[in-house]
């Protein structure tokens, strides 16, 4: 599978903005890398027409666990698919941290994500804290146990380590440090499912273009989750350039 690189807007970006940046990239993207765009949710029909006739495609930034009902401001799974979504990403630090997610949610909403036919990109990571103490590597096995669902597969999941405290600090983890995660992330979730054996793990954290290259060539990291620099096209292109 070719590396994947996923641009995760967040809460950022007016109409005219998504819809100039939307345009921009699908202009200029190489086929190097596949290239999801994850815009607000308010922003993924305009984006969507911005994206037709490329190779990029639509992911949403979260969704429910239900298929539908009485969820005043939460977006199903299905609706994403319907807007032109192919994609959702799930479990990401700032909801498992503003929203309380837990794993079982997450792994409740990676399941509906599957039933709408969507990829799950499921995000894990652990605290400064939680690394300061020694426990990074359990703390992302926790969660990957409890965020992927029977029913995941090479074909419908993604992970993306991103270490919280890396997310939005300008200074990514140490290489050694991705490298290691990375190899831990593969075993733990072979070792979950056969079926996850082999799936593409991404590394989000403050990745940019001076350092996506040295990233993106390290031996089990698969692609990226870019946040701060994915809002700008320039940045967000010559980060897909460098896998
Ligand atoms: P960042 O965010 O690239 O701004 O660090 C990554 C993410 O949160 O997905």
């Amino acid at each position: 599978m070719p590396p994947l690189v996923v641009g995760n807007w967040k809460m950022n970006l007016a109409a005219g903005e998504a819809i100039r940046l939307a345009g921009a990239i699908a202009r200029e993207a190489a086929a190097e890398a596949e290239i999801v765009l994850c815009p607000p949710a308010v922003w993924l029909v305009p984006v969507a027409s911005q994206l037709a006739g490329s190779a990029i495609a639509l992911g949403g930034q979260d969704c429910h666990q239900a298929g539908q009902g009485a969820h005043t401001g939460d977006i199903a799974a299905r609706q994403l698919a319907d807007a032109g979504c192919s994609h959702v990403i799930l479990g990401h630090s700032e909801r498992r941290a503003n929203h309380g997610e837990t794993d079982a949610q997450v792994a409740a909403k990676v399941s509906a994500a599957h039933d709408a036919g969507l990829v799950a990109i499921v995000c894990v990571g652990e605290t400064a804290g939680q690394r300061a103490g020694g426990h990074a590597l359990s703390t992302v096995e926790t969660q990957l146990r409890g965020s992927l669902p029977a029913g995941c597969d090479t074909r419908n999941t993604v992970i993306a380590y991103e270490p919280v405290w890396a997310i939005g600090s300008g200074a990514a983890a140490s290489l050694d440090d991705i490298a290691a995660m990375h190899l831990h992330v593969g075993s733990v979730v072979g070792a979950h499912s056969d079926r996850l054996a082999g799936c593409r793990i991404l590394y989000g954290g403050s990745v940019k273009p001076e350092n996506a290259r040295e990233i993106l060539a390290l031996d089990g990291v698969n692609g990226a989750l870019v946040g701060g620099a994915s809002l700008a096209a320039e940045d967000f292109l010559a980060i897909a350039r460098a896998v």
